[in-house]
């Protein structure tokens, strides 16, 4: 493990992790950087690479539709691609596995997750509240479901953005690309879809009934384990402070620290797995 954490820190984090009965995770894009998913903020990330009030926004991406349509595509490519070939790394298999153990004791863990990736539900884990939705969820106009992509779908979606990029009739190709994930009506407008990812963009609520949830599972915890975030994102970042608010105990997971608590500092794919087995002595 990087940074100054004392093996006794791992110790009491080890504890409170076999002691918990309630546990909700809180996490970010950190949990899976080591599948190959980029974080948004830290050096060189996607909101560095592009702007998140120009790319983050339906507003945004409809001016970029109408303006640069090689360049949306790109960004769509570079979000997209990474997703669709992407699997759950040890950290997201040492979260399923603290599920099944902790539910062997009797207990339960939640994932409550910012992420839209779906590799907690691939590790294993079956309690995960997408708080800001999904790339994979496919919802019609009024948000409602109306099916579920899988991954080798989404690998061809980004394959078709690629070559969209390249000839002639760029919006036209770029369009027929993201078809099967973003249905543009006649106009080609992007701020009124006729289906979308339930993912949730800058400026819109947060995905429904995940957030109610979520904040209810929060202030039932009796430890929150947040992995992999920065934290600056509200009001998805009040979830640790409803847990503590509640009487929970904080661990956090990652490279830097942005919450109080017992700082675990490191790669997510290295310290949840050792957490997870460290045998705390009892
Ligand atoms: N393991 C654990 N943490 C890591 C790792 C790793 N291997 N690599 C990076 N991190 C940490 C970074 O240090 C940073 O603190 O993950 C955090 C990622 O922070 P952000 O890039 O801000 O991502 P996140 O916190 O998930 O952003 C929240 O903002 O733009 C919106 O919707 C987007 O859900 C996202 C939200």
């Amino acid at each position: 493990m990087s940074g100054d954490a004392s093996v006794s820190d791992l110790a009491t984090a080890a504890r409170l992790v076999r002691d918990a009965r309630r546990i909700v995770v809180f996490s970010g894009a950190g949990v899976s950087a080591e599948s190959g998913i980029d974080t948004f903020r830290t050096e060189g990330g996607f909101w560095q690479r592009y702007p998140p009030e120009e790319f983050g926004t339906p507003m945004g991406l409809a001016k970029l539709y109408a303006a640069d349509p090689a360049r949306l595509a790109r960004f769509l490519e570079e979000l997209v691609g990474p997703i669709a070939c992407a699997a759950p790394n040890p950290g997201h298999q040492a979260l399923a596995a603290l599920e099944r153990g902790i539910a062997s004791r009797g207990g339960a863990l939640t994932v409550i997750t910012q992420n839209v990736d779906a590799l907690h539900q691939e590790a294993g884990n079956s309690a995960v509240h997408e708080i800001h939705g999904s790339m994979f969820d496919i919802v019609d106009a009024e948000g409602r479901a109306l099916r579920r992509l899988e991954r080798p779908e989404l690998a061809r979606i980004a394959d078709a953005l690629a070559r969209s990029q390249r000839g002639l009739f760029k919006r036209t190709r770029l369009a027929r690309a993201l078809l099967p994930l973003i249905g543009l009506p006649s106009a080609g407008t992007w701020t009124q879809p006729r289906h979308r990812p339930s993912v949730v963009m800058f400026g819109e609520a947060l995905a429904e009934p995940a957030w109610q949830r979520a904040q209810a599972a929060a202030r039932q915890a009796d430890l929150v384990l947040v992995v992999g975030t920065s934290g600056l994102v509200y009001p998805a970042a009040t979830i640790p402070e409803l847990a503590t608010d509640a009487g929970a105990r904080l661990i956090e997971v990652g490279p830097e620290r942005a919450f109080d608590g017992i700082w675990l500092p490191g790669k997510a794919g290295e310290v949840l797995p050792a957490l997870v087995a460290d045998p705390a002595p009892s």
